[in-house]
Formats: structure tokens, C-alpha cells, sequence
């Protein structure tokens, strides 16, 4: 079952190179169809332009978020895209764009959720000295990083981290299963759909 995916992403693109990776390396069956970024320098975006996937980046206002929604929504739909995959999108989502992509957008968060929802999770955790962290793949809905969770995978905080090395740690288990989760979930989504 291949799955048509686009990309919201804000900055480095790790985890979207992750997936990108996965799927060159046939362990995720979907194709990567539109890379749209917020910033107009993320290096994500180059990530995609160098792979000859659409990049596309969109202004992003606080004032107006619709106005970004709105241009995304009309790419991702013109690239008939089955998921948007959220990839270190640091822009909250509204109702609007969460309506019309009812169950298909997704998001990487590095913490285990519900803890440490918010910016700057790996922070959080050191702060409030949590021996366990890790990172967890959820579905977006209206309320921040709450919507059902996926998958998780949890990550030891050692006495002696630092935000870089825990921040690293967990970075190389969401590579692992952003990639997983999108396979496992959009696999069951799309059979309930053919089974309805
Ligand atoms: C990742 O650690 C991701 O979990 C986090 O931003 C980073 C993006 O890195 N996302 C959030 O904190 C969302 N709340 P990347 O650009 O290299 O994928």
C-alpha cells in the first residue's frame, strides 16, 4: 500500500530526510510528494530541492495563519497527498487545516507525550529531571501535541547530559520511528477506508 505523503517543515529537515531515506531504502512504501516550508531558509527545503522533490516555501503570518493554511491546503491537495507529516513545523495548526485532513496529519514530538508538550521538550525534561524521555509520533488535533498517540519510544536521560547530547539521543530514535509509525498507521487508516 504506497502512501502519498507531504511535508510541513520549519527548519534542519532530519526527520524528513529520515523518511526519505526509509523510503529510498524500500522500508517505507510511499512517495514524498511536496516539501512546504514557513522559512524561507530551512535547510529543508534544500534537502528536497537536491532530491528534485517540489519544495515550496509559503509566508507565514501570525496575524493571518489561515493564509498559509489555505496556500498548503491547495498544495498538498494538488499533489494528492494522502498524509501531511509534520516535521519540525514549529507553527501551531489550526481547526481548519485539522478538519480537512480529518486523521492524516501526523507530528513528531521529542518527548513522551503528554509530558513536555510545548517548545522546547528536551529542556523540560532536564528541568524537571525526569530520569526517561523520548520522543512520540501522534495524530494532530485541535488541542497542542494532544491528538492519540501512535507510537512512542522512550530514551534514558543520564546524569551527565546536556540539552545537546539528550536533544541527540532522542533525534536518532525519532529517525527510527517517524518512518515506522507513518507505515504502521497509514497502513491501518487506508484499510479502513477500502473496508468502509
Ligand atoms: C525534532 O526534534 C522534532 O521532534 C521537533 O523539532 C525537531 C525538528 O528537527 N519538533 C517539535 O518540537 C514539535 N513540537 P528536524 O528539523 O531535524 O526534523
Amino acid at each position: 500500500m504506497s502512501f502519498r505523503l507531504g511535508v510541513l517543515a520549519s527548519g534542519r529537515g532530519s526527520n524528513f530526510l529520515a523518511i526519505l531515506r526509509s523510503i529510498e531504502k524500500g522500508e517505507l512504501d510511499a512517495e514524498l510528494c511536496i516539501l512546504i516550508s514557513d522559512c524561507e531558509q530551512a535547510p529543508a527545503l534544500e534537502i528536497a530541492r537536491q532530491r528534485s522533490i517540489p519544495a515550496k516555501y509559503i509566508r507565514y503570518s501570525k496575524k493571518d495563519r489561515q493564509v498559509f493554511e489555505r496556500e498548503a491546503a491547495v498544495q498538498l491537495e494538488n499533489y494528492a497527498c494522502d498524509f501531511v507529516i509534520l516535521a519540525g513545523f514549529m507553527r501551531l495548526v489550526t481547526p481548519w487545516l485539522i478538519q480537512r485532513f480529518s486523521r492524516r496529519i501526523l507530528n513528531i514530538h521529542p518527548s513522551l507525550l503528554p509530558a513536555f508538550k510545548g517548545l522546547k521538550a528536551q529542556a523540560q525534561a532536564l528541568a524537571y529531571g525526569v530520569k526517561i524521555s523520548g520522543c512520540t509520533v501522534h495524530i494532530v488535533n485541535e488541542e497542542l501535541d494532544g491528538g492519540p498517540i501512535i507510537a512512542q519510544k522512550a530514551v534514558e536521560v543520564r546524569s551527565d547530559d546536556t540539552l545537546e547530547s539528550l536533544s541527540a539521543r532522542i533525534l536518532v530514535e525519532e529517525h527510527h520511528l517517524y518512518p515506522k509509525a507513518i507505515r504502521h498507521y497509514g497502513e491501518k487508516l487506508l484499510k479502513s477506508q477500502v473496508m468502509a
